[in-house]
């Protein structure tokens, strides 16, 4: 994706955002859908063509291959509906470990296929917290998801890693914050880079959104909390999610 850049939006201009981005999200949802389904009876109608049938498999790798691109434009709108779309904190009194446990359970599979150790080191002794517990769920799954990814692309590499691929997941107070962090043994984000990854559509992925980061940030926001990273090349990166244990200062109200 291009590297565009812009100064963050408002609360305000998010709104607004949201509002419009709903709107047009839909109208390129309708029929994005259709022509999954067209493609996919397409597909059908050339299932059983028989194997030196040359043009009719050549016809089977085209429509799966606007397949795959119809896919992905539907989790593009996915992630920017998540993005943009402003929505009121549900909040409760959340056990931070428990959410943590469930989302770090969800990319196990995923970290076995990379060959990743995952490890989650929680502080037993954390009190609740008020938060949204699925934007929580959110924000943490982009950190992981993020944080696999590089791992993976070094573990791709021509050269076998020169060290072992770890993400950890690390829970602690800090004052009156809860601490979570997502540490991995990647490559690094380079210094020339640094704050980029919070922009909106910066992506160095070859099928990035670059909107995995400005969401989470986003979300840490909205709870009146932030989401920073230390990152050292050729070892690895540390991203920091503060959340107070109080929740937003208008909770409840
Ligand atoms: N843990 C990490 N290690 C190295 N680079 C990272 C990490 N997390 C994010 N990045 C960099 O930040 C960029 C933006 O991340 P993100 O906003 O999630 O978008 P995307 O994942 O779609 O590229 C990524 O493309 C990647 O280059
Ligand atoms: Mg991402």
């Amino acid at each position: 994706m291009s590297d565009v850049r812009h100064s963050p939006p408002t609360a305000k201009g998010l709104e607004y955002l949201g509002a419009v981005a709903g709107g047009l999200v839909h109208e390129i949802r309708n029929p994005l859908s259709t022509m999954n389904i067209t493609l996919q009876l397409l597909q059908e109608d050339f299932a059983d063509a028989p194997e030196d049938d040359e043009r009719a498999q050549r016809v089977q790798r085209r429509v799966t291959a606007l397949r795959r691109e119809v896919t992905r434009l539907e989790e593009i709108l996915d992630d920017f509906q998540r993005y943009a779309g402003m929505r009121r904190l549900d909040l409760a009194q959340i056990d931070v470990n428990r959410v943590l446990e469930e989302v770090t359970a969800f990319v196990r599979p995923e970290c076995a296929r990379v060959g990743v150790r995952l490890m989650f080191w929680p502080d037993r002794s954390l009190p609740l917290v008020r938060l949204d517990e699925r934007l929580l769920k959110q924000a943490v799954l982009n950190l992981l998801l993020n944080a696999i990814q590089a791992m993976e692309e070094m573990a791709g590499g021509s050269e076998p890693p020169d060290r072992t691929l770890e993400l950890i997941v690390r829970t602690r107070t800090e004052g009156e914050t809860v601490r979570i962090d997502v540490i991995d043994t990647g490559p690094g984000i380079p210094p020339e880079v640094g704050q980029k990854v919070f922009e909106i559509w910066y992506s160095r992925k070859r099928k990035g959104t670059g909107l995995g980061l400005p969401t989470a940030r986003r979300i840490a926001e909205e709870h009146a909390g932030t989401l920073e990273f230390v990152s050292e090349p050729g070892k690895g990166s540390d991203f920091v999610l503060r959340l107070p244990l109080a929740g937003p200062p208008d909770a409840g109200a």
